[in-house]
């Protein structure tokens, strides 16, 4: 199995990257490929909404996008994880979610109707790991909806969504039982579903 996991927050020890680890922690070593990845040392520009993508579904800017690609196409799960920001992902992490665009393909008659590389070759599996500063988890607006739905729509079925409340500085999630317990039980639904989905295509159900 190939887990990819990508880091909204530029704070390397900080609460995302934290409680991302203990996700990928939690999945076997042996026999599985694991990457965890910061978004913002990739230098993502934003999606420059010019459509250069409608008939090759690639991307015409040619930034650290060009390798996040390869990796988001070969994985079979995605573990995404970002702060909340004003009630949202970071930039960091839309940057990487709007230049995802490319690899949908809309119906030319119909652009309600869509699909993905991901969708012909079989669904993928992610996790989400949202965190925030504040205790009522209304502080965290958008940030764990923004990442499902753009898992959803790129073909990944979100199997647990981590939502961290009341951390603040960096390294606080290391203290937090209940955000890491959630992240290892994250990490444990992603294997199950990994491996019994696998078991179910050899058997062709
Ligand atoms: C620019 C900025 C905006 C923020 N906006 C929010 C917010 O809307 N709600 C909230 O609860 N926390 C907010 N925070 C706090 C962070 O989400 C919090 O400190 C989090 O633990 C940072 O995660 P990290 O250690 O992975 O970077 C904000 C922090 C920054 C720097």
């Amino acid at each position: 199995m190939k887990v990819l996991a990508l880091v909204g927050s530029r704070r390397k020890e900080g609460n995302t990257a934290t409680l991302v680890r203990k996700v990928m922690d939690s999945l076997p070593s042996r026999g599985w490929e694991k990457e965890l990845m910061f978004l913002g040392d990739h230098g993502i520009n934003g999606c420059d909404g010019c459509d250069g993508c409608y008939d090759t579904n690639e991307c015409v800017i040619d930034d650290g996008m060009s390798e996040i690609y390869a990796k988001v196409d070969e994985a079979d799960a995605l573990v995404l994880g970002s702060p909340t920001y004003f009630y949202n992902v970071s930039s960091d992490m839309k940057a990487f979610i709007d230049r995802m665009y490319c690899r949908v393909v809309f119906h030319k008659d119909d652009r309600s109707v869509w699909t993905t590389s991901r969708e012909t070759r079989g669904a993928g599996y992610a996790v989400t790991v949202s965190v925030c500063e504040q205790e009522d988890v209304r502080d965290m607006g958008f940030t764990a909806d923004t990442m499902r739905m753009t898992l959803e729509v790129l073909g990944f079925r979100v199997v647990h969504e981590v939502k961290a409340l009341h951390l603040f500085s960096p390294g606080e999630a290391r203290g937090s039982d209940a955000a890491l317990g959630d992240a290892t039980k994250a990490g444990i639904r992603l294997q199950r579903s990994l491996e019994l989905n696998t078991g179910l295509r050899r058997k062709n159900v």
